[in-house]
């Protein structure tokens, strides 16, 4: 991590800004991690456009509070820009959203070597992701990701697509963006639910690999619920780091990518179970599935006893679900569950892979998971 005053209009920030580097060769780029950076795109991102022209990704809650801002920064750097504003939410992640969005990126005469802005959540870095990737064979996008969740995990790295009916991301493809712009002013705007959902995934860094930051997590979630700017620019450059080293060292998960998906197989298979809308948002079931990870791990004795516990105790203290008993919708029977958990993209020869944790900080991927211990778990859990 570094200090940045390389790309062009940092220097004249108001506040400290931080650059992540991710290191990917020659698709290598920079997430700039500030207060304030929508209205600084413009010269943020010129260095890194062939022509002077681009094409926003929207959605409308977004838009309302920062399209104009981005507009305007383009124009004073000289960029001109057309919009398309989707709808908000999940579903927008569809076939239906992707065809509309392609065609319309192909009647604003965009040309291979042009480079769009994704300025959204997840769903929107998502889509617009995939869009880039296909259209002409492939563009290039920037992410300006305005969620919590966005900034420390979906922006960054490379994973876009679409859900199929049959799961969520089942379609899409690996596109590195040019750049990530991480405006942290951005986070005032969220629902809580939204900036809940978002820490979930804050939290994985530190259980997964980095107790100590999970501990201060433990210590600081508090100031960090309360809008504390210091406390959620730590927490972002953490989670950037942690995520910009894996994805370095792994760019298409072969391998260490996978630990990334810590509570990923319980939650996909909840968020399936609830229509991928608003009863379940990903990052409230990625902390179902994160706590229900160590509960399975503790019943396996792979995990020291206790740790499951502490978990569940932090997620539900910061109002996030931590049993499935918790969540607001129809739960699945076990064999239902189990059977959407085969659609998990780690699944081989229909064997379950799952992210199980020795203790807190200690992650690791068990392969070929036995099916009859997974559904002995699930009968227990999705008691009601
Ligand atoms: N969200 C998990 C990953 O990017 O690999």
């Amino acid at each position: 991590m570094s200090t940045s005053s390389a790309a062009a209009g940092l220097d004249a920030l108001p506040g400290a800004v931080t650059t992540v580097p991710v290191a990917l060769g020659s698709r290598s780029y920079d997430i700039h991690i500030g207060e304030g950076l929508i209205g600084r795109t413009g010269d943020l991102i010129k260095p890194l456009l062939r022509r002077p022209r681009t094409a926003i990704v929207t959605d409308e809650n977004v838009a309302r509070h920062h399209l104009e801002p981005l507009r305007d920064s383009l124009a004073g750097a000289g960029i001109a820009s057309d919009t398309i504003v989707l709808a908000p939410g999940e579903a927008t992640k569809s076939f239906a959203d992707l065809a509309r969005l392609c065609d319309w990126l192909l009647g604003t005469g965009i040309e291979r070597g042009d480079c769009i802005v994704a300025l959204g959540g997840g769903v929107i870095g998502d889509l617009a992701g995939f869009a880039a990737a296909v259209v002409l064979r492939g563009i290039g996008f920037v992410q300006i990701p305005t969620t919590l969740l966005a900034q420390v995990d979906s922006s960054v790295g490379g994973k876009t697509g679409i859900n199929s009916s049959l799961g969520k991301n089942l379609i899409g493809a690996f596109h590195q963006p040019l750049c990530v712009i991480a405006d942290t002013a951005a986070l005032a705007t969220l629902a809580p639910r939204e900036l809940a959902a978002g820490y979930a995934e804050v939290a994985k860094y530190g259980l997964i690999g980095d107790a100590a930051f999970f501990a201060w997590l433990e210590d600081n979630a508090a100031r960090l619920f309360a809008g504390d700017r210091e406390a959620l620019t730590y927490a972002i450059n953490v989670s950037c780091q942690a995520k910009a080293r894996v994805v370095a060292a792994d760019e298409t998960e072969a391998g260490a990518r996978a630990l990334l998906n810590l509570g990923h197989t319980f939650g996909h298979a909840l968020e399936a179970a609830a229509g991928f809308g608003e009863k379940l948002l990903h990052g409230e079931a990625v902390a179902v599935g994160m706590a229900m990870a160590f509960r399975f791990s503790e019943r396996t004795d792979v995990c020291r006893a206790g740790a499951a516990a502490e978990v569940s105790g932090h997620l539900a203290s910061v109002g996030l679900p931590a049993v499935p008993r918790d969540l607001a919708f129809d739960l699945p029977g076990p064999e239902q569950m189990l059977a959407l958990m085969r659609k998990d993209k780690k699944a081989r020869d229909g064997r379950l892979t799952l992210i199980l944790a020795r203790d807190i900080g200690e992650a690791f991927i068990a392969p070929d998971v036995a099916d009859s211990h997974v559904l002995d778990f699930l009968r227990e859990e999705l008691r009601r």
